[in-house]
């Protein structure tokens, strides 16, 4: 998949250098041609020897090469390059790639460069969690730039925390997906809103209704598409998950009303949006504002319909959006499914079985069938929802027209 593949490696100078030498020999053991960029506080960390040696290719540092006059081209270089992954990336040349500052040769680079770039932040954590790095992150990924988000660990600070760099494997694993399928290609800078989780409707200050989805499968999908490249906003219900990538803008909400709210704002900003969610279709008319005492042997709420989250988002939705939902469904599946496509104006719809053992609520597993608009269905074998999320993943970019 990296045969032939021209990836250029931006070092930075950060103790987490020194995990270049890896990622280099990886890539050109897979055939990748690779060229390395060095900072000049990278060259303290490795050396362009090590670097040249492995990648087997001189490595740049300076604009100007000699005395002679003759310079490294950085516009070439960014145009050369079918990926850039500056690794490690530390909080200076993040904030100058940010801001447009291109002092040194790799920022040029940077800054001439057509192609996805990727950035692998490595420093402390405090630096990490600073709110200018965090600032500066934000920017880099709305320019549609991909952040790999950084583990936690033993930093070489002695502190333990977040900031160190993922490892190369798992940045070669990541430049695979760049060119796996054209996926990235077509997702990459997209604008994706996922909705996820459970909603809970308030009946008073301590109790709620909702049910058992635990928003497994949608985090799934995001994750897939952040790796991608693609800018995911997911508004998740309450669940007890981690953010699988920090560059997924989170929008935490408890209610259906809440999560309707927050799918409005972020919807017409929206090249694709997939409705997870599991959203009660009913809430308490009324919420106590005292905790409801025990006395009467039987008790009534009574209930008012929720607003219909797909059904709203699908009227408002222009030619150039794309919608998926889910559906789950007990009897006449198909049928249902096709139903609410139509209803609610989708695009397509991922079809949930409760009939089917280890899938939908609670599971690792899930078995799906993906209906389109035009009728065309496909089904698929029981996976995991990691598995189950690449194939929704490779569905939705199956059907995104290339600018
Ligand atoms: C031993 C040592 C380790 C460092 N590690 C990091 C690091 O992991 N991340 C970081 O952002 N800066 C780190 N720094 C600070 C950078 O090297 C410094 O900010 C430098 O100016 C970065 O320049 P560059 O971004 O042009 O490579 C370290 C400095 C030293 C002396």
């Amino acid at each position: 998949m990296l045969k032939d593949k021209k990836i250029l490696i931006g070092v930075s100078g950060s103790i987490a250098a020194y995990k270049v030498a890896t990622l280099v020999r990886l890539l050109v053991k897979q055939g990748a041609e690779v060229q390395v960029v060095m900072t000049n506080a990278a060259t303290e960390f490795i050396t362009p020897l090590t670097l040249s040696t492995l990648s087997k290719k001189p490595v740049f540092s300076e604009f100007v090469k000699d005395e002679t006059g003759s310079w490294n081209n950085h516009v070439d270089l960014g145009l050369w390059a079918d990926v850039i992954l500056i690794a490690p990336a530390t909080a200076h040349t993040l904030a100058k790639c940010a801001n447009g500052i291109c002092d040194d040769l790799l920022t040029a680079v940077y800054l001439s460069a057509k192609c996805p770039v990727i950035f692998a932040p490595a420093m402390d954590l405090d630096m990490y969690r600073h709110g200018s790095t965090l600032e500066n992150l934000k920017k880099l990924q709305s320019f549609g730039n991909q952040i790999v988000s950084s583990n936690y660990g033993e930093l070489a600070s002695g502190l333990v925390g977040e900031g160190r760099m993922a490892e190369p494997e798992e940045l070669v694993e990541i430049l695979k997906e760049k060119f796996d399928n054209k996926i990235s290609q077509k997702l990459h800078g997209k604008k994706i809103l996922i909705t996820a989780g459970p909603t809970q409707e308030p009946i008073d200050p301590v109790r709620f209704i909702s049910n058992h989805s635990t928003g497994k499968m949608g985090y799934a999908i995001a994750d897939k598409l952040a790796k991608a490249g693609a800018e995911v906003t997911l508004v998740s219900g309450q669940v007890a998950l981690s953010l699988p990538d920090d560059s997924i803008n989170l929008v935490k909400v408890r209610s259906a009303k809440e999560m309707f709210e927050a799918s409005e704002k972020y919807f017409s900003d929206s090249d694709i949006i997939i409705l997870a969610a599991a959203v009660a279709d009913y809430t308490p008319a009324t919420v106590a504002d005292k905790k409801i005492k025990k006395k009467e042997e039987t008790f009534n709420i009574e209930l008012t319909k929720t607003v219909d989250i797909a059904k709203t988002l699908g009227q408002q939705k222009r030619d150039n959006q794309m919608m998926v939902g889910f559906a789950l469904e007990t009897d006449n599946e198909v049928e249902n499914a096709i139903g609410k496509i139509k209803s609610k104006n989708l695009d397509m719809i991922v079809l949930n079985s409760l009939r089917d053992a280890g899938a939908g609520f609670g599971h690792d597993t899930n078995k799906i069938r993906i209906i389109h608009r035009d009728g065309s269905m496909k089904e698929f074998d029981l996976k995991s929802k990691q598995d189950v999320a690449q194939d929704i993943v490779e569905a939705i970019s199956a059907r995104v027209v290339e600018n």
